[in-house]
């Protein structure tokens, strides 16, 4: 049985459930991350960054197309938040994460369903990150394969 929702009262947890992915993740996973501005996404993908042992800080890429870390697999972070589906389409998706793979995070994967093709669908994790009270809490959206069984590791770590 998949765990559908992750409580995340303050940023902490956010941080430490990023964290169990980093640590949990194998060469070619990617999380598509959704969720409204403020979510926290971003934090998750810098507690994620630093489960891969991404010593190096991780910013928001709202203004950059792709962001990548070097850790013990290589990072690549996006948000879509602002691109159009050309600069999307025009990204190269397949050839930047996939060749040679690391580990993508992709914030606003709504954005991508155009070039979703691109990626291979048993590699993805999809969360949604909602806003709950004070706090946020992390949905399964989708999760088969390579992606279920991270998130089960990562879950399972999470809980302690
Ligand atoms: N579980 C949480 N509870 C409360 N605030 C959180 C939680 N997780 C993250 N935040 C806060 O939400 C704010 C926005 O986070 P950010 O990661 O930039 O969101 P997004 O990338 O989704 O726009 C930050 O101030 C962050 O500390
Ligand atoms: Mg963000």
């Amino acid at each position: 049985m998949q765990t559908a929702t992750i409580a995340l009262p303050d940023p902490s947890a956010t941080a430490r459930l990023g964290r169990a992915l980093g640590e949990h993740a194998r060469r070619g996973d990617c999380l598509l991350l959704e969720g409204d501005l403020g979510a926290g996404k971003t934090s998750l993908a810098q507690g994620l960054a630093a489960g891969l042992g991404i010593t190096e800080s991780v910013t928001s890429p709202t203004f950059t197309l792709l962001n990548e870390y070097a850790g013990r697999l290589r990072l690549a972070h996006t948000d879509l938040y602002r691109l159009t589906a050309l600069e999307i389409a025009s990204m190269g998706l397949a050839e930047t994460w996939l060749e040679p793979r690391g580990v993508c995070v992709i914030e606003w994967p709504e954005r991508l369903a155009a070039a979703r093709g691109e990626l291979d669908p048993e590699e993805l994790l999809h969360l949604r990150l909602v806003q709950d009270g004070e706090g946020r809490r992390a949905e399964l959206v989708r999760a088969e394969g390579r992606g279920a069984a991270w998130w089960a590791e990562a879950t399972v770590d999470f809980r302690g």
